[in-house]
């Protein structure tokens, strides 16, 4: 439901859905949790307006209530789990990737973010036997780091058919930061054809940070970010899906988060993030993962390796 049209909202015309949608607010949920003033302000129209679309939205989107545990529980019986490839990676997660929940990969250039992504782009597509989901990816790839060379070395490596893995990889090259928040609705038009069981975002701050630049500008960066991140947990959850996602550390000191291994997007991604992965890079093909925060494993890191075939131990 929280995919349903914005355009389906009582009081909301075609002109009122694209302000919305041009304001980064592409489906319900992200405006059941609006405060109206700032609704308001984003789209032009008056608080009034803005406080029924709200209402609507909540209604529609059905949020706000409780649920007693026994039902979270009965949803998180479903959770599936994605391998890295990786032995000791999957335990440092908790046997690997799980859905209805947002990975984060973060470190410098070069520590292996997006060899991980290819990995567990190959891996979702696997049969649940071998740790994968049978299903579909979607990537949206905002650098233009996609290598489908990569992607054939590393289904060979597991012995399957790389033609039919690359079939079953939907990649889209996001242009900017309102560009790449469409592409999340998109991706559920995709889901509705194929069964798209992992959706990655590399890099998921990139474009955030070329754009907002400036202490100015930091708080529509934020909001705009944190609105991006909820848009890719509906997702997760309605899919059932897996999100990984990329994040780069800030190289120099910026105006609030000054320490040079910090991950951009400070508090708002990590929030969203149900792990989050910090990234170094040690010897030759190796790579050191640390499990920075999670709501139920300890802090722990592991050495993997980044080699021809992919991601091993
Ligand atoms: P940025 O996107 O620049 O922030 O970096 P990243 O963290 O995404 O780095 P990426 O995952 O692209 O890692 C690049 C590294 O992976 C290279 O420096 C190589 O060490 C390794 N790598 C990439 N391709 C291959 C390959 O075909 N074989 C092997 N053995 N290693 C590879
Ligand atoms: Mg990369």
């Amino acid at each position: 439901m929280a995919n349903a049209n914005i355009e389906e909202l009582p009081g909301v015309g075609p002109a009122t859905a694209d302000k919305l949608r041009e304001a980064g607010y592409t489906n319900l949920m992200t405006i059941a949790v609006e405060s109206p003033k700032t609704l308001a302000d984003a789209c032009d129209i008056g608080e009034a307006t803005a406080i029924k679309i709200i209402d609507a939205a909540k209604k529609a989107a059905d949020v706000g209530g409780f649920e007693s545990g026994d039902i979270i529980f009965e949803r998180r019986k479903n959770l599936d789990r994605l391998t890295t490839s990786s032995k000791a990676f999957d335990e440092l997660l908790g046997h690997g990737l799980e859905s209805q929940a947002i990975h984060e990969f973060y470190g410098e250039f070069g520590s292996g973010k997006t060899q991980i992504c290819f990995q567990l782009a190959v891996n979702a597509t696997l049969p649940k036997e071998k740790g994968g989901l049978d299903g579909d990816v979607v990537i949206i790839d905002t650098e233009n780091t996609f290598r489908p060379e990569r992607i054939v070395q590393m289904a060979n490596a597991h012995g399957v058919d790389p033609e039919e893995v690359l079939k079953r990889i939907h990649v889209a090259r996001a242009y900017n930061s309102s560009h790449q928040m469409l592409l999340v609705e998109k991706a559920s038009d995709v889901s509705k054809i194929h069964p798209v069981r992992l959706m990655i975002v590399d890099s998921l701050t990139a474009h955030f940070r070329a754009e907002f630049v400036g202490r100015g500008t930091l708080a529509e960066r934020q909001g705009l970010l944190n609105k991006h991140m909820h848009e890719l947990l509906a997702f997760a959850e309605v899919n059932n899906a897996v999100i990984a996602v990329t994040n780069q550390v800030s190289a120099k000191p910026d105006a609030f988060f000054g320490d040079p291994t910090r991950p951009v997007g400070g508090h708002v991604v990590g929030h969203a993030s149900t792990y989050r992965v910090y990234l170094r890079k040690s010897k030759g093909t190796r790579r050191i993962a640390r499990l920075i925060d999670s709501p139920d494993r300890p802090e722990a890191e592991v050495v993997i390796n980044v080699t021809e075939e992919g991601v091993r131990d």
